[in-house]
């Protein structure tokens, strides 16, 4: 069938056949599909959604459009998991978890993203450790998931090439805010990683990419019906983004509060999310019976410092220079440091993600544009959140920058992220929902 019925096919709310989902993957791919092509696929899609066993046909094409990692042939002697993020301000739980589950026995070949819009990403994180490969070859990728227990890398080019460019045509079309599409590109890059499991952390709140509950609730139970069908096992946790996680954000700046966390020292939401997520890997994996145990062995990954040993091996398995374990002072610094005040006494009532992240990359850690230079040493840190009891004067954020110009931008987006009440407002859950496949 012609590309052009096949769209026509889906514009009028029919539902495609997997052979035709190939064909227009594969035209994707390939380029004989032309951009307008591309472009009507993704809106016939945005406008009409597609039904599970479409998305589930959608995601193999876009999987099978590129090159698929194997692990059985290095013999693993545990499970392969991995976990995926929807994205959020703040959000540095990988650099915790792939360590503390790899100390839990189990494998993870993690692949993660730069940060785009208000949003970090975990590569721009751990670009900010001086020598850290993020791009290393698939034998060294391999080489240190078998020794170490856990890589973090960069999207490689050959995984699912047919989503970049779905996605690419989808971000200047407004058509990224489809269920079906997403779940597609979010599913087809992980399986193609020749995973046991996947738990996926779906944000919820002002600085998510899924602000409402509702929409977040529809993308885990589409990720959950895909995963079913294909018979992998998946768990997925709604967690809140209405506020940062933990108190730091920026590139060096997470960094070192995620060395703190592993040394012991966790901001509680940020502990709470990370130990769920990484008790639901190991429970997946197959190495705890229950919730309880799989508990325990997280914890004890940590207060024996084994999760540390397993952060720095994963650093100098990459190149890294891991002397900031022991002193986090090597990382990159901002020269100035500005302190933000309240000028009233209460409770902090609003600490808004999204214009924290707004002015996180206002001062230059993150990108509005893919070839954007990111700055490692500047960023935020949080002396109160939500909550929080506050007196006049006290510091309610320390900005670390390095341009005035910058520091201008960024200082009003501050101001209105942080709201200060007499009374106390409503707390919300950290965990909304956990949906299992
Ligand atoms: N993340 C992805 O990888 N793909 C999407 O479509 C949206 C978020």
């Amino acid at each position: 069938m012609l590309p052009q019925e096949i769209i026509r096919k889906k514009r009028d709310g029919g539902e495609l056949l997997a052979e035709e989902i190939a064909s227009i993957v594969r035209g994707i791919h390939d380029g004989s599909l032309s951009e307008g092509q591309v472009a009507a696929f993704a809106m016939a899609v945005f406008f009409r959604g597609m039904t599970t066993a479409e998305r589930v046909a959608l995601t193999l094409a876009l999987m099978r459009s590129g090159a698929q990692l194997e692990w059985k042939s290095l013999a693993l002697p545990g499970p392969v998991v991995d976990k995926h993020s929807s994205g959020g301000v703040g959000d540095k739980v990988s650099l915790m978890l792939a360590p503390i589950v790899a100390a839990c026995g189990l494998f993870v070949p993690m692949i993660s993203g730069r940060g785009l819009g208000h949003t970090g990403g975990t590569l721009d994180k751990l670009s900010a450790i001086s020598g850290y490969e993020t791009q290393p070859d698939i034998a060294t990728f391999r080489k240190a998931v078998k020794e170490v227990g856990c890589a973090i890398i960069g999207q490689t080019d050959d995984l699912a090439p047919a989503d970049r460019r779905l996605y690419a045509t989808r971000d200047i079309t407004a058509t990224v805010e489809s269920i079906p599409l997403i779940t597609a590109s979010i599913l087809s890059k992980k399986l193609s990683e020749d995973i046991d499991g996947v738990v996926v952390d779906v944000k919820t709140g002002s600085g998510a990419f899924m602000p409402k509950l509702k929409d977040a609730r529809n993308l885990a139970r589409s990720l959950v019906d895909v995963c079913r069908k294909m018979k992998t096992k998946i768990v997925v946790l709604i967690t809140d983004m209405e506020q940062p996680s933990g108190r730091a954000i920026g590139n060096a700046i997470e960094i070192r509060e995620s060395i703190q966390f592993l040394k012991g020292k966790a901001p509680e939401d940020l502990e709470t999310i990370c130990m769920a997520l990484a008790a639901h890997m190991v429970r997946l994996g197959g190495r705890a019976r229950s919730a309880g145990q799989a508990s325990k062995l997280v914890y004890e990954a940590v207060s024996k410092g084994e999760a540390l040993k397993r952060l720095r091996a994963i650093i100098c398995a990459q190149g890294g220079d891991d002397r900031i374990i022991d002193n986090p002072a090597l990382l990159p610094r901002a020269a100035h440091v500005q302190e933000f005040r309240s000028r009233i006494s209460g409770f902090v009532t609003r600490c808004d993600a999204k214009l924290l992240g707004l002015a996180s990359n206002a001062l230059g850690a993150g990108r509005t544009r893919l070839d954007d230079v990111v700055d490692p040493g500047v960023g935020l840190y949080l002396e109160k959140k939500i909550g929080d009891r506050v007196r006049e004067g006290e510091v309610l954020c320390r900005i670390h920058w390095n341009d005035k110009q910058r520091l201008h931008d960024a200082a009003p987006l501050v101001e209105e992220a942080f709201e200060i009440k007499a009374r106390p407002a409503k707390g919300r859950p950290l965990i909304h929902a956990v949906l299992e496949g």
